[in-house]
């Protein structure tokens, strides 16, 4: 018999029980200018820059672990094919034992080619971004680290600002469609649904009956969740257990 479907949507609210920052609201946003460190023009304004404040960041996530949320989300695998779509670049729900996660921002466990074909910008009128460098690495990517094949300078495997987001928009179309003829379930957590694609996923899936968003102060609810208001570490457990009770 095919598995019933949960589909968990997911930001930087999810990882902050985790020891990492969110983005905005006494974030991360709050401290460092984000046009300067997550911007494509930031990085080719000072390169140097960027890395060193990624350098930070990647000494911070190595000391993190899984939280309760995370490992919930795992669970749900014992009844469920479960997908994520996260907008977080850590790895902390790969650690929990996700199997299927799809990362839109990318993920620090990469490096590229500042080259790299998958750099979509709508200013690069010369089609520069031609090579397909990309490694996994567990150190910080340095001034200086260039590319074996092209030599450009490498960089963090993320999606800045005047990037686009690969958001596979087809495969997402077919996980609506899927949900809603077979009893799924989505969730979308710990995000102020502030950037694209966010807002948008919450108007796809919302003609989907099992739709949860959790947040300990959720922005708005225009399409009619359930709202589950607290801490993410607290609040899927929760929903785990009567989901896998279901
Ligand atoms: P935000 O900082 O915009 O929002 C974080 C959300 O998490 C807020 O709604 C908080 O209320 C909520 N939150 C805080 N603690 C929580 C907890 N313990 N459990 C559950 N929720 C909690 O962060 P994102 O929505 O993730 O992109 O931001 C989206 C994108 O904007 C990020 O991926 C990043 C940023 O610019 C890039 O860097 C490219």
């Amino acid at each position: 018999m095919t598995k019933r479907k949960v589909v968990v949507f997911s930001g930087s609210g999810l990882s902050a029980e985790s020891g990492i920052p969110t983005f905005r609201g006494n974030g991360l946003w709050d401290e460092y200018p984000v046009h300067k460190v997550a911007s494509h023009t930031g990085w080719h304004e000072d390169r140097e820059y960027v890395l060193k404040f990624y350098e930070r960041q990647m000494g911070k996530y190595s000391n993190c672990s899984p939280n309760a949320a995370h490992k919930a989300i795992a669970s749900l695998q014992e009844k469920f094919d479960v997908y994520n779509i996260t907008q977080n670049i850590d790895t902390l729900l790969e650690d929990a034992g996700c199997e299927n996660v799809r990362h839109l921002h990318g993920s620090m466990k990469y490096r590229k080619c500042e080259w790299h074909n998958d750099i979509k910008n709508e200013y690069d009128m010369d089609n520069n971004f031609n090579c397909d460098y990309k490694v996994e690495s567990s150190e910080p990517v340095k001034f200086g680290d260039t590319c074996p094949k092209c030599c450009g300078q490498m960089r963090p495997d993320i999606v800045w600002f005047e990037e686009a987001v690969d958001d596979d928009y087809e495969n997402l179309m077919k996980l609506c469609g899927e949900l809603s003829i077979y009893d799924g379930v989505f969730i979308c957590v710990g995000t102020s649904l502030e950037v694209y694609p966010a807002a948008s996923m919450v108007r796809h899936f919302s003609h989907i009956d099992k739709r949860y968003i959790i947040d300990p102060s959720p922005k708005s609810n225009e399409f009619n969740y359930k709202l589950l208001v607290g801490k993410a570490g607290d609040k899927l457990p929760e929903l785990a257990e009567e989901l896998l009770s279901d």
